[in-house]
């Protein structure tokens, strides 16, 4: 569920970020993504309810954070965007937060599950 939820995350923003900013699309891209942060945030909160308190407690809070930052790159990204003000930093922390969270998602004992 956290994975699916991720993917269609990532290409909803990907699809928001391309439309011209402000216009209807966008904007109801930007919508339907902020539900799916919620989605986001709820299954990686019981992944991590369930897992935290093991011996890799100090992982699971890295994880936890690191998606809560790439959730907030996103958001910023768009909303500077839809003012019309510049990305360049927030993109390149969006990627370093990414490649880190899917990194560390990947490497707790979960492993890939879609559903
Ligand atoms: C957009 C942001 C996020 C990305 C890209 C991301 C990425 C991933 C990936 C790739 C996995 C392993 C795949 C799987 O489900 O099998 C995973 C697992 C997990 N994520 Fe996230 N995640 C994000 C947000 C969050 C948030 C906000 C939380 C906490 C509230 C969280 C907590 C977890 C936990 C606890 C696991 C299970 C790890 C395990 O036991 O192996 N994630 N995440």
């Amino acid at each position: 569920m956290h994975l699916t939820a991720i993917l269609i995350a990532i290409i909803l923003f990907f699809v928001s970020v391309s439309m011209q900013a402000g216009s209807k699309g966008q904007k109801v891209t930007h919508m339907i993504l902020r539900v799916f942060y919620i989605l986001i945030i709820i299954t990686g909160g019981i992944l991590f309810s369930s897992a935290m308190a093991g011996t890799m407690a100090m992982q699971y809070g890295l994880k936890l954070l690191g998606g809560l930052f790439v959730i907030s790159m996103m958001e910023m990204v768009l909303v500077r965007k839809e003012k019309s003000k510049s990305t360049g930093t927030l993109w390149v922390l969006f990627l370093i937060f990414l490649i880190f969270t899917i990194y560390m998602g990947f490497h707790l004992p979960l492993g890939m599950k879609f559903w």
